[in-house]
């Protein structure tokens, strides 16, 4: 069977691609996938440390292409039988061609029996985007609640259209839902108008993640009373998987209610 193959990207860094990609792919592993991802950030690998693995002795996916490396030592267990990763260039430019990734991202996924494929981007339109999301059948555009990023997310959608990726997501990724709530922010509902693109999912913003991620540790080993962010994984998983849940499910409906819409206290100005 042909595996499901998602870019993650963004206009902008340091939006949670990477995070979004190793946690999302760690839920769905949990479901019984056999998921794969790939490091594509040749300005600055990241998945490694995210995965907790570690992978100083390990080539980064420019050199498996280069050198011929086969599938079986082209990746790094993080989950046994359900969850690798391939790491990134290390070579700090794009060292290969669109042809020649996709020979390569098809051997390693029909050597390991992967259903699922999520290609980590640095999300710049002119780096490595244009090489690898033609690969992808389905883009995954990660935004959080601010003017800037909201805008990338909307040119996004554009960009991965051009690249022929009609099929897209939207991930609303460090959501402060307070600010939401008391209308200081973006709510959910106008992040979907403003950026055009299908919401697949919101991810809030978090400290025990973010900290955790220093020490890679990933959100689904976390305590679930006390944080929020794994429910929300799971909840994206489960809608990539067709599952069909509310928004928030995991939330009393009051609650829900008020983080899909938000009624501004003050008018926002209206400059993205
Ligand atoms: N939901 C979140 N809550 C808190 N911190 C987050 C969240 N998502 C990402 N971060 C933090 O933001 C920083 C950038 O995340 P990263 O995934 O590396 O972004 P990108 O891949 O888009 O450059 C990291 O320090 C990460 O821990
Ligand atoms: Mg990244």
């Amino acid at each position: 069977m042909k595996p499901v193959v998602y870019v993650v990207t963004s206009c902008k860094g340091g939006i949670g691609k990477t995070t979004v990609t190793a946690n999302l792919a760690a839920a769905i592993a949990d479901r019984g996938h056999r998921v794969l991802c790939v490091d594509c950030d040749y300005s600055n690998r990241a998945l490694d440390l995210i995965f907790g693995t570690g992978s100083t002795d390990v080539p980064g996916i420019d050199v498996i292409i280069r050198d011929g490396i086969p599938a079986a030592g082209a990746c790094v267990t993080v989950r046994e039988d359900r969850l690798w990763f391939v790491p990134g260039p290390s070579d700090g430019a794009v060292t290969f061609t669109r042809e020649q990734f996709e020979d390569k991202l098809t051997k390693i996924v029909s050597g390991l029996g992967c259903d699922t494929v999520f290609i980590d981007t640095p999300g710049a339109s002119d780096g490595i985007l244009p090489t690898v999301a033609p690969c992808a059948g389905v883009g995954i555009i990660v935004t959080s609640h601010t003017p800037t990023s909201v805008r990338g997310a909307e040119r996004m959608g554009k960009l991965l259209s051009g690249y022929g990726i009609d099929d897209q997501y939207l991930i609303v990724n460090r959501f402060d839902g307070k600010s939401a709530a008391r209308g200081e922010r973006p709510g959910v509902n106008e992040l979907i108008d403003r950026t055009c693109v299908r919401l697949l999912g919101v991810v809030p913003d978090s400290r025990d993640l973010e900290l955790a991620q220093e020490e890679g540790i990933l959100a689904d080993s976390f305590k679930r009373d006390r944080d929020r962010v794994c429910d929300s994984f799971d909840e994206i998983a489960a809608r990539l998987c067709g599952e069909r849940l509310p928004l928030f499910s995991y939330l009393p409906e009051r609650k829900r209610k008020k983080l899909i819409v938000s009624v501004p206290k003050r008018k926002r100005r209206e400059n993205y």
